[in-house]
């Protein structure tokens, strides 16, 4: 397949370049590109236009390349080559235009970009920033706060606001080609100067530069590159464009070298294979999802169902608990809406409550979501599958009990399975499915497809005491306790993981979501004959500290006080258990708490519970709050990483 092909009608050539599946500027493309270009000015046109085929615009630099050594020629240099030509080239958009795509139709004299066209420099996401141009030339077309904006929060922005701020001349509603051959003829008439040569605005106030850094740090918590963006994008304002490029270019080339973008890259394509998974499922679609249990879990569970457009039917057992269910979920509701993500009255309309398992018989689907006790959960399944059609699927939300016992309970176990969301659902991204051995391929596939719709992203786990997540959950919350009975401080070694990058540590998450829920599970375990040791957490939750609920876990939590406060208490409470030795600072208390998640996972990898150390990084960054930027567990601990460094 020919990767760019030139075209000449009417005195203007129109390149179209054709590098599935979302036209990456990869190596040979861009040795195309820059032949194209160079033989623009001896093709007798006046003018040019840049566009490409299939799905979108350029999506970027072929990000499988930034492992390696870069190859010539570089996409600044595709753009300088653009601006230099002796007529106008115009770039014609339509689908994505991101990273290297937008940076190389910066450099073209005009954009046109069709109505669906998405904008945008996705580089912080990856930890890098744009390094072709993109920074140097949005301060010299957008206003600085929206330049601000663009290369330092990774926002993708519609045509029609791509027009309004500047970065495109015109939104094409018709035919895309045909406005920018017109706007190329207009321009090859009447030449205007390239980005580069026009001049800057004026300097914002300096304080645009604290208030963008301050909202970078909200989306991109722990990522240097935003910063990064933004100091290249400031120094614009004191220099001319060939040195701020010359600076621009120097960061970029930095941060490609850098582990947080390593790491980055990484997160990135295990997304992409997960997505890929769901998509390529091919399993039936399902039309009409129930939920049985309206509490937290199953009001968020048919929040996100709703969010996703599908009608749903949500039960609970009494007539009480039903009006108490749907009260949740409206405030759920009425929360996305305000968020702009929905309109409530809409979702609400496709929304049926009732009671019990016979309000949901016309569903294809139900997830439930009850109270977590093998005995309810049967008799649960067992009156949904005398109400539902034998085609239903259904689900469990279960967390910690088995699977397998729910299912032997059932008369279709192959149309059953595990679906394990996260609290709270309706913004979580992570959902392990967990499929029992006698679960049909079929159930899987339209279960992966329910995900892939959800815009959640789904890892296959396997069945073990607390699936992917919770077993090293389990394992890092005893290490952590390991500490504290070593000597280490609840607050010590909650501000390691914090200097590590989690935004709480695990004694201050423990507390938020209270003690007695692992307490519990344990008791349970305990009960059933299990080795499960008494440990710290058990003598706080005896004493009545449940965390902030109670006024006290871990930490005191005074009257009014968000703040965790270290507590002589809980001291007192767990003295008698604890050993003081020597105890390790900061750093060496995250590596060796890291070093735990990842010795669960490799178990959990050897038993096959999960299939690739990608899926347990995906679990912990979606799930947990491992910071991305640290690529997840198992990435950042596998051999020849570099030493965990504390976050600066
Ligand atoms: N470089 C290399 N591969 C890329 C890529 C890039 N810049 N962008 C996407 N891909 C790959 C994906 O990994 C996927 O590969 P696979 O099929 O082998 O899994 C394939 O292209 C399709 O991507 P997908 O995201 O599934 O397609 P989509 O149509 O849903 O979305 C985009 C298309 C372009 C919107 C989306 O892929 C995207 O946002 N990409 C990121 C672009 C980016 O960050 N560019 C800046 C680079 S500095």
């Amino acid at each position: 397949m020919t990767l760019l092909r030139t075209e000449i009608r009417d005195g203007i050539a129109v390149l179209t370049a054709e590098n599935p599946p979302v036209n990456a500027l990869s190596h040979p493309l861009r040795a195309a590109l820059a032949e194209a270009i160079a033989a623009l000015p001896g093709a007798g046109v006046r003018a040019a236009v840049l566009t490409c085929a299939g799905r979108g615009f350029f999506a970027g630099a072929d990000i499988r390349e930034f492992g390696a050594a870069p190859q010539p020629p570089a996409i600044h240099a595709l753009a300088a080559a653009l601006e230099a030509l002796p007529l106008p080239v115009v770039a014609a958009i339509h689908g994505a235009a991101l990273g290297g795509g937008l940076e190389l139709a910066l450099g073209c004299a005009g954009r046109v970009a069709a109505a669906g066209a998405e904008l945008g420099f996705p580089e912080v996401t990856l930890g890098l920033i744009p390094g072709s141009g993109g920074v140097v030339r949005s301060a010299r077309a957008l206003a600085p706060e929206e330049a601000a904006r663009l290369v330092s929060l990774g926002t993708r922005i519609g045509a029609e606001e791509a027009q309004r701020l500047g970065l495109v001349d015109r939104v094409a509603r018709g035919d895309l080609l045909a406005q920018a051959r017109a706007l190329a003829s207009e321009l090859a008439e009447s030449p205007r100067p390239p980005l580069s040569a026009r001049p800057l605005p004026p300097a914002p106030a300096p304080e645009l530069w604290q208030s963008a850094r301050a909202a970078a740090a909200k989306v991109h918590r722990g990522v240097e590159a935003p910063d990064v963006a933004l100091d290249v994008l400031a120094a614009c304002w004191g220099t001319d464009f060939e040195t701020a490029r010359a600076a621009e270019r120097a960061a970029f080339e930095r941060l490609r070298g850098s582990a947080q973008s390593a790491a980055l890259r990484h997160v990135f394509f295990a997304e992409r294979t997960a997505a890929k998974a769901a998509r390529a499922s091919g399993g039936p679609e399902i039309a009409r999802p129930g939920v049985l249990g309206g509490g937290t879990m199953g009001a968020g569970i048919a929040a996100a169902l709703l969010m996703a457009g599908y009608p749903v039917t949500l039960a609970e057992a009494t007539p009480e608990a039903a009006a108490a269910a749907r009260a949740r979920l409206e405030g759920l509701i009425a929360a996305a809406a305000k968020r702009g993500k929905l309109d409530a009255g809409e979702a609400l309309s496709r929304l049926t409550v009732g009671e019990g398992a016979p309000a949901l018989a016309a569903c294809d689907l139900v997830i439930e979501a009850v109270f977590e006790e093998i005995g309810v959960k049967r008799a649960v399944f067992a009156a949904l599958e005398a109400a539902c059609a034998p085609e239903a699927l259904l689900v469990t939300n279960t967390s910690y009990l088995d699977p397998r016992e729910i299912a032997a309970g059932l008369a279709r176990p192959e149309r059953f399975a595990g679906l394990h969301f996260f609290s709270p659902a309706q913004v979580m991204k992570l959902v392990e499915l967990v499929p029992v051995p006698q679960t049909a391929p079929g159930t899987e596939a339209a279960l992966w497809r329910l995900i892939g719709r959800l815009g959640k992203t789904g890892v296959r786990a396997g069945i073990c005491d607390g699936f992917i997540g919770n077993r090293i959950l389990r394992r890092y919350r005893a290490a952590a306790e390991a500490l504290v009975t070593a000597g280490a401080t609840p607050a010590a070694v909650d501000g390691a993981m914090r200097g590590f990058g989690f935004a709480m540590g695990p004694f201050e998450a423990q507390d938020m979501g209270g003690l007695d829920i692992a307490h519990a599970q344990r008791q349970a375990a305990r009960a059933a004959g299990a080795p499960v040791p008494r440990c710290l957490g058990d003598v706080l939750v005896e004493a009545g500290r449940l965390g902030r609920k109670t006024g006290g876990g871990w930490y005191d939590y005074p009257e009014g006080s968000r703040a965790p406060v270290p507590s002589k208490a809980a001291a007192r409470l767990i003295a008698p258990l604890c050993r003081p030795g020597t105890v390790p600072g900061a750093e060496e208390i995250a590596a060796r708490l890291v070093g735990e998640m990842a010795a669960e996972g490799r178990a959990i990898l050897d038993e096959g519970v999960a299939a690739a150390p990608q899926d347990i990084d995906l679990v912990e960054i979606l799930g947990y709050g491992f910071p991305r930027w640290r690529g997840g567990p198992m990435f950042c601990t596998r051999a020849g990483a570099p030493a965990l460094a504390r976050a600066g």
